[in-house]
């Protein structure tokens, strides 16, 4: 015997055979005999994870859209405090101070999600691991355990990271943090965990399909996947464990992102939101953002796919889209609302997407298609909105916070080149308004331990009055 539990000549499991043949799926055993028993034990174990009561609703279209047009015509522009600090029934000077002592008090721990496959980008490895320091070729992941360090510094307590991988990125992802001595953060406050995932079906018959005799085709299951995957990894036990009652949720593509923000997690406590999201004014009506919108009093998100070109093209009285909150990812949640929605199975919708997914067929050949012949399943996290008590938006400028690395350098937008160029940009910026002259052309960098803010950068440049050539402005010791 072995620990799928079968001789070399055993059939499969007799219950999980039952399963299969209830639900249509037996062909997945079709490589059974050619199986040693470690591959077979792999098989059996992807298939044990799947709910196919679940599966079957999700491929016979129960996960089928709402009516976005309806939602969209009742759409109003969402509660939120803008840039300039209008819309709040408070003073955003006393937001600011009660997030700082949120921080300072050890409330706040970060959840940075890296799981995603990074298509687009075409990098060989997690994306956290790409260069993207405009001087200093710091990976994204360097990036933001330097912020992280800057900011545990500033407040004076240890913020930890939990950073969640899945099975494509998690053992690089691992490896690399463990290669690279935590970055400095420490391993007791770096947590990587991983996501689960989701079987593809064939677009046509609903089938499961597998990617070789011994493993489905599997694929993260969405950002969403992060509210079960924290809750059952133990990291919101642990966060409790640690006082964190607030996790700052980020994606790992967007190195502009203003970590741990104050002002953001003063709203979010001064607004008594269970869920607070960053977004930016949307420059154009058919933008690609989500739509950060209200409906029959529930906070949501449109995308931009779905809302009807009349509505997205609306303008206010001052000329301004109506709906103007495009949404960038970046979350503040109460942990005891992601353990309420972890609790309930239901909370977070599955979302299909039509993809081309290389597979076996009947005789174990691979075939990879050049169009969709699958139907993949994945969570989205911004979905938990409409069920956030008080769900609040905080805008942020698009070129002070928004850069994402999506697309591989040549593409139109959202590229490492463009997210070198904006992250330059805005420490020229942070160098202006510390009195610093920088020549035209000049680029610049400023990592968050030289840093983290102009009131610093003024202090540690206090009698520098310009910068003549490239500079990077490395951690002081
Ligand atoms: P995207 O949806 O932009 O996907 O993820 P991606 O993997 O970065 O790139 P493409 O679409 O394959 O080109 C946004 C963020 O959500 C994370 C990604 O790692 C990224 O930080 N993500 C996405 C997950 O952690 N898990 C998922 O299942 C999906």
């Amino acid at each position: 015997m072995n620990s799928a539990g079968t001789a070399p000549n055993d059939p499969p499991p007799a219950p999980l055979v039952e399963r299969l043949q209830a639900a249509d799926q037996s062909h997945v055993l079709r490589f059974w005999d050619q199986l040693d028993t470690e591959a077979r034990g792999r098989l059996i174990t992807q298939l044990e994870a799947i709910d196919f009561d679940q599966l079957a609703g999700l491929i016979a279209g129960q996960d089928d859209k709402p009516d976005f047009a309806a939602l969209a015509s009742r759409a109003t522009p969402p509660p939120a405090v803008r840039s300039d600090g209008t819309g709040a029934a408070w003073n955003p000077a006393d937001a600011r101070r009660a997030g700082a002592e949120a921080i300072a008090a050890g409330r706040v721990g970060v959840v940075i999600v890296a799981g995603g496959q990074g298509t687009r980008l075409g990098f060989d490895h997690p994306k956290g691991m790409y260069p993207i320091g405009p001087l200093s070729d710091r990976t994204l992941f360097e990036y933001f355990a330097d912020l992280l360090i800057a900011t545990q510094r500033r407040y004076g307590v240890s913020i930890p990271l939990y950073l969640m991988t899945s099975p494509l990125t998690h053992d690089e992802t691992l490896a690399y943090w463990a290669e690279h001595d935590y970055l400095g953060l420490g391993s007791e406050n770096v947590r990587i965990f991983c996501q689960g995932t989701m079987p593809a079906v064939d677009a046509k018959t609903g089938k499961l399909l597998l990617a070789s005799p011994d493993s489905l085709s599997l694929s993260p299951d969405g950002h969403g996947g992060t509210v079960r995957a924290l809750s059952v990894s133990g990291c919101l036990d642990d966060a409790t464990s640690r006082g964190i009652d607030l996790l700052c949720y980020i994606q790992v593509d967007n190195p502009l992102v203003a970590l741990c923000d104050p002002d953001l997690i003063g709203h979010h406590l001064v607004s008594g939101s269970e869920m607070t999201t960053q977004v930016v004014r949307k420059r154009y009506p058919e933008e690609k953002v989500g739509n950060v919108v209200m409906v029959d009093g529930a906070l949501r998100i449109i995308e931009y796919s779905d809302l009807p070109e009349e509505i997205a093209a609306q303008r206010n009285e001052a000329g301004e889209l109506r709906l103007w909150a495009g949404n960038i990812a970046v979350h503040v949640m109460n942990v005891p609302f992601l353990r309420r929605a972890a609790a309930s199975a239901d909370a977070l919708p599955f979302h299909r997407a039509n993809k081309a997914t290389p597979f076996i067929d009947d005789q174990g050949k691979l075939i990879s298609p050049d169009t969709p012949n699958s139907i993949k399943f994945e969570r989205f996290i911004f979905d938990l909105l409409p069920d956030a008590e008080n769900a609040f938006v905080v805008e942020a400028v698009a070129d002070r916070a928004f850069a994402p690395v999506k697309n591989a350098d040549g593409a139109p937008y959202d590229t490492p080149q463009r997210a070198r160029e904006a992250i330059v940009h805005l420490h020229r910026d942070w160098l202006r308004d510390a009195g610093v002259a920088v020549a035209e052309g000049i680029k610049v960098e400023i990592n968050p331990r030289f840093a983290i803010d102009v009131a610093e950068l003024k202090q540690r440049l206090a009698g520098t009055t310009s910068i003549e050539r490239d500079h990077y402005f490395a951690p002081l010791q």
